[in-house]
C-alpha cells in the first residue's frame, strides 16, 4: 500500500503531544516527524507553544523565574499559550484538512495531558503522546548547549546567563513534571524515548499511521555526522542527451570519477582525512564508475538508487520525446511531480521507494550518495524541507559534490565543485533544449544549488 494514501484510507487524524523537561530533544524531533511526514505528503504541522508564549508575553522578563510553578504572571501567560496553540491546531484539523498536528509543549503533567485527551476525542482525533525521557548528563548538557546557542529566549545573553537561567528553568518544571506510566497510562497511546534510544517504550500503537511515526522516531539518533550528494560523472547518453539506459561514463565523466577522492578529502578536511565513509551507488554502470576511485571498503548497491524509470521514453532526447507524445511532454512540465512516464515512474513514486533509504540514512552516520538527478532532487528535499512542486525543478549539476550536516535546527549546505566542465542536464519548464536560461520560469529553490558556470 503506498505510504502517501494511508491517510485516505483509514481516515485517520493524529495529535502527537510532545512530553518531557526542557531541553531533551523534544523540538528537533517534532520538527523531524512534521518533515518527514510533509515529504510523503502526509499534512502535518507542529505547534510550538513557546513560539506563542513568545508572541505574547512580550511586556514582562522571561527567565527562569517566569518558569516557577509559583510565578502568576507567569502561570497565566503559559496558560494563555497553550490555550491559543490547541486552538490553533484544532482549526487546521477541520479547515485545513490536517492529518498530523504536533503540540509541542513542556509542562505536561498528568492533568494537562487528560484536558488534551478530551479535546481530541471530542473531535475523533487520535492522541498518541511521545515523550523524550533523559536522565543521562552528558546527554542534557550537551542539548542545553544547543539550546542556549539557539534559542530564540537568550538572543542577547552571553553564554554562562543562558546556560545557569535554562538550568533553573529546568529545576522549576521538575517540580510539576509527571513521566508517563505504564500502569497509570495504560490505556493511552504513547511512546517513551529512554535517553534517546537506548529503551523504547511502546504502549498502545494501534493506527498504520501511528505505527510509521513509531518507526521514523526509533531510527533516528543524535551522533554528528555528514551526507555527501553527488550525481554520477557525465555519461555518453548525456553528451547526445538521450534519458535513461544504462550508459558509461564519457572521457570528461571519468575525469570527475578520478578527481572524487580528492574532492572528498577537502570536504572533510585535514583533521577529518581518516574518517571512514560508506558509499552508496544505485545498481547502473555511471555511478558504480563514478565510485570506482574512492577509498573506501565498505560500498553498498542500491536499486532503490536508481534513476527515475523513463518507461517507453527511455533512450529517446527530450526533443523527441516532443516530438513523439506531445501531450505527455506538455503533461510533465504542468505537474512535474506527479507525472508518470508511460510504463515508467513519477517524481511521487520516487520518493515512496526512497522511503527505506531515508531510514536507513537516519540510522547511519557519514555516507556518501553517488546517484542520479531525480533521485537527489527527492533525497535533497526531505533534508532541505523543499516543497514538492518545487523539488522537480531544482538544478543539481554534474560534477559538483554537495555535503550536508544535519544540525539541530537545520541542515548545513556546502558544495565543492570539480574544475571539470559537463554538459548541463537541466531542462527548464516549456522547452526540450537542455540549459539553464536566465528567463527561466523555473522556481527559485533550484538557485539554492545551481550552478551557471556549468550550464554552458
Ligand atoms: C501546568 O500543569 C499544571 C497541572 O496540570 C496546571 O495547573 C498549570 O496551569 C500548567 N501550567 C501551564 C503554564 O500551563
Ligand atoms: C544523463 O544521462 C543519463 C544516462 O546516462 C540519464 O539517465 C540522465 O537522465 C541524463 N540526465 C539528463 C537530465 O539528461
Ligand atoms: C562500456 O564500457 C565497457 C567496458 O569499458 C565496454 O565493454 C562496453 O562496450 C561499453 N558500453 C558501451 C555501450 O559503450
Ligand atoms: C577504515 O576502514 C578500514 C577497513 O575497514 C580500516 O582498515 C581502517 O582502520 C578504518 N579507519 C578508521 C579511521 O577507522
Amino acid at each position: 500500500m503506498p505510504v502517501y494514501s494511508i491517510s485516505h484510507v483509514e481516515n485517520v487524524r493524529v495529535c502527537v503531544v510532545m512530553v518531557g523537561l526542557p531541553a531533551r530533544g523534544k523540538s528537533l524531533i517534532a520538527q523531524k516527524i512534521v518533515r518527514y511526514l510533509s515529504w510523503l505528503s502526509i499534512n502535518s504541522k507542529c505547534f510550538n507553544v513557546g513560539s506563542y508564549r513568545r508572541e505574547i508575553a512580550t511586556d514582562t522578563v522571561v527567565d527562569a523565574e517566569f518558569f516557577d510553578p509559583k510565578n502568576e504572571v507567569g502561570m497565566n501567560y503559559r496558560q494563555e499559550a497553550i490555550t491559543r496553540a490547541t486552538t490553533d491546531m484544532m482549526k487546521w484539523f477541520s479547515d485545513d484538512n490536517g492529518v498530523v498536528g504536533i503540540l509541542d509543549a513542556t509542562n505536561s503533567t498528568r492533568d494537562r495531558r487528560d484536558k488534551i485527551l478530551k479535546l481530541c476525542r471530542e473531535n475523533s482525533i487520535e492522541p498518541m503522546f511521545l515523550e523524550s525521557f533523559c536522565d543521562d548528563q552528558d546527554l542534557i548538557m550537551q542539548n542545553i548547549l544547543d539550546v542556549k546557542t539557539t534559542s530564540p529566549d537568550y538572543l542577547n545573553r552571553n553564554n554562562e546567563f543562558a546556560a545557569e537561567d535554562f538550568l533553573k528553568r529546568i529545576k522549576f518544571y521538575e517540580q510539576v513534571y509527571e513521566t508517563m506510566d505504564q500502569k497509570a497510562d495504560a490505556d493511552l497511546t504513547f511512546i517513551k524515548l529512554v535517553n534517546v534510544n537506548s529503551q523504547i517504550i511502546l504502549n498502545r500503537i494501534e493506527s498504520y499511521l501511528e505505527s510509521r511515526i513509531v518507526y521514523y522516531v526509533m531510527n533516528l539518533h543524535i551522533k554528528p555526522r555528514s551526507i555527501w550528494l553527488s550525481r554520477h560523472g557525465e555519461s555518453e547518453y548525456n553528451l547526445t542527451g538521450q534519458i535513461g539506459g544504462d550508459s558509461n561514463l564519457s572521457e570528461r565523466g571519468w575525469r570527475y570519477a578520478k578527481r572524487l577522492p580528492e574532492l572528498v578529502l577537502k570536504s572533510l578536511g585535514e583533521e577529518n582525512k581518516h574518517t571512514n565513509l560508506t558509499v552508496w551507488t544505485s545498481t547502473l554502470k555511471r555511478t558504480q564508475q563514478t565510485s570506482s576511485f574512492l577509498p573506501y571498503k565498505r560500498k553498498l548497491q542500491w536499486k532503490a538508487l536508481d534513476e527515475l524509470d523513463a518507461g517507453e521514453c527511455d533512450g529517446m532526447t527530450y526533443e523527441e520525446i516532443e516530438k513523439t507524445f506531445p501531450e505527455d511532454f506538455k503533461a510533465r512540465d504542468d505537474d512535474k511531480y506527479e507525472y508518470r512516464y508511460r510504463g515508467g515512474e513519477s517524481y511521487r513514486d520516487i520518493v515512496i521507494r526512497l522511503e527505506p533509504i531515508i531510514m536507513e540514512l537516519e540510522r547511519q552516520e557519514n555516507i556518501l550518495i553517488i546517484t542520479h538527478q531525480a533521485v537527489l532532487r527527492c533525497l535533497y528535499a526531505y533534508f532541505m524541507n523543499v516543497p514538492q512542486e518545487e523539488s522537480p525543478w531544482m538544478s543539481i549539476p554534474l560534477h559538483t559534490l554537495i555535503k550536508l550536516e544535519p544540525r539541530a535546527y537545520s541542515t548545513l549546505v556546502s558544495r565543492i565543485k570539480a574544475d571539470i566542465p559537463a554538459v548541463s542536464t537541466y531542462k527548464e519548464k516549456g522547452t526540450s533544449q537542455l540549459g539553464e536560461l536566465e528567463t527561466g520560469t523555473a522556481s527559485k529553490s533550484r538557485d539554492l544549488i545551481r550552478d551557471s558556470e556549468l550550464a554552458k
